[in-house]
């Protein structure tokens, strides 16, 4: 067998793409180790959102040279392929940067890998960044044994053009997989045990993906014809048996239509938990970044889901030292933040991607202003997580088993809201729902006990 290292930058997609070219590689001979010091393929799953994001690369790739020079050395070989987000943007300035990177292939193009490879091993030194017109997911393997949470990607791309980010750029237009292909994939990842999906897309809200034609669809439940949306397809995916949880990530405030709400509501198998970027509680910064929509739209939306289901709870995105951004639009998000009470968050400062409309902008907010307005951003939303943590203790919860817990005899979980519990239980509830009294809380994760089983207290 061959060695094949793979390291994943950034999002949730990207831990999806990775898995995908893994298994593209296992026919080739390739096996996945944990190190890269001798392996004989190496992928570096990129991402470009933020500059130290993209960064993390070069300083990664200055730290494998000698690894490949030591191989080659004896008389070995290390391909080196820079694939994801950077790869797209950056293309062959990486082969020029880096003399020792022997492929590099946008998040389109993973399908022609194992040709790339080939290329690389007579020598060849190889860019794809191309949007191909067949899609990759017709190519690529179908996911392997699974955990008993799984990511199923539904959508990729983005067409709204934020003014600061560069998604739309490297992943392409957005695009949907038929709602055909998208079962045939739960209910597979369902048969190998998974218990939870999560479906993951850059704006999976928008996801309108082409309807089952009716000889594929078989009696029944009839076809709707055109297509389907993402309200739709989760009612689907939620009469699949053995499948207990269903979420998706990640959304576009301006996508969250009726009918998606309204299945917060009459889909009891879609957890209560939703994370809705919304960058901005500035009406002008939002204007600014081409949102498309104001922060009393976003408060609306989150009010009907509220309605919809009474235990929902918000985690969001957000950026600090926008372009422009005065103390009152900072002070507007402080405000949208305290409306709203999240449970999670991630807080960016803005960082200047080339090539958005943002970025040539000569009104960019100082450095020490932005770490200032972060760290009083943080302490508001770390103070709203700990105290949605907190109202925990003394409360039953069901948790969804996931893995085995460090300790001896322990298994971590999730809540419905994602928070990790760990609790002593016996292996056999793996995949399983239980139902837990929460004893105390440790930093983002629960402690708690089986219910059915009283003084099993967590270690
Ligand atoms: N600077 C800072 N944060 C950014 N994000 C996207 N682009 C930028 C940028 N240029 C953040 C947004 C988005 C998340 C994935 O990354 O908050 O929702
Ligand atoms: Fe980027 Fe905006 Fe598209 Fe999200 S919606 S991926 S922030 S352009």
């Amino acid at each position: 067998m061959k060695k094949l290292y793979v390291k994943t930058y950034g999002c949730q997609m990207n831990v999806y793409d990775s898995a995908r070219m893994a298994e593209l590689m296992a026919p080739q001979g390739y096996e996945a180790v944990s190190s890269p010091s001798d392996a004989d393929l190496v992928l570096l799953n990129t991402c470009h959102i933020r500059e130290k994001a993209a960064e993390k690369l070069f300083s990664d790739l200055g730290r494998l040279m000698p690894h490949k020079a030591r191989k080659a050395e004896t008389g070995g070989g290390m391909i080196v392929a820079v694939t994801g987000c950077v790869a797209q943007a950056a293309g062959a300035e990486i082969l020029k940067r880096v003399k020792g990177v022997d492929i590099v292939v946008g998040p389109q193009s993973y399908h022609r890998l194992p040709a790339l490879v080939d290329g690389a091993a007579r020598g060849e030194r190889l860019v794809d960044t191309e949007f191909p017109p067949e899609s990759k997911f017709d190519h690529l393997p179908k996911p392997g044994a699974q955990n008993v949470s799984a990511f199923l990607s539904v959508q990729e791309g983005c067409d709204k053009f934020c003014s600061f980010c560069v998604v739309p750029y490297t992943r392409g237009a957005e695009f949907s997989r038929p709602v055909s292909s998208v079962l045939d994939e739960a209910r597979r990842l369902v048969d190998e045990g998974a218990r939870e999906i999560n479906l993951l897309g850059q704006n999976v809200n928008a996801y309108h993906g082409a309807a089952p034609s009716s000889g594929a669809w078989g009696h029944g439940a009839g076809p709707d014809s055109g297509e389907w949306s993402l309200g739709h397809l989760i009612r689907e995916l939620a009469k699949i048996p053995n499948l207990l949880r269903l979420r998706y990530t990640t959304s576009h405030p301006k996508d969250m239509d009726a009918d998606l709400i309204a299945a917060h509501g009459d889909t009891e198998k879609l957890m209560p938990f939703l994370h809705l970027p919304v960058q901005s509680g500035s009406d002008r910064v939002l204007k600014e970044m081409n949102r498309g929509h104001t922060a009393d739209d976003y408060r609306h939306s989150i009010e009907q889901l509220r309605k919809a289901r009474p235990d929902i709870a918000f985690s969001s995105d957000f950026i600090v030292g926008f372009p422009g951004e005065t103390e009152a639009d900072f002070a507007a998000s402080l405000g949208l933040v305290r409306d709203i009470d999240f449970v999670q968050f991630y807080a960016f400062k803005y960082s200047p991607r080339p090539g958005t409309p943002a970025a040539s902008r000569d009104d960019q907010v100082q450095e020490e202003i932005k770490n200032e307005r972060l760290a009083r951003l943080q302490d508001l939303l770390v103070t709203q997580q700990h105290r949605f943590n907190r109202s925990f203790v003394g409360r039953k919860v069901p948790v969804l088993f996931e893995k085995l817990g460090r300790h001896e005899g322990q298994l971590i979980g999730r809540s419905p809201w994602i928070q990790p519990v760990h609790a002593a239980a016996s292996p056999e509830l793996l995949g399983r729902v239980a139902m837990l009294s929460i004893t105390g809380i440790e930093r983002n994760s629960l402690a708690g006990f089986l219910v059915d089983h009283p003084g099993e207290h967590a270690a």
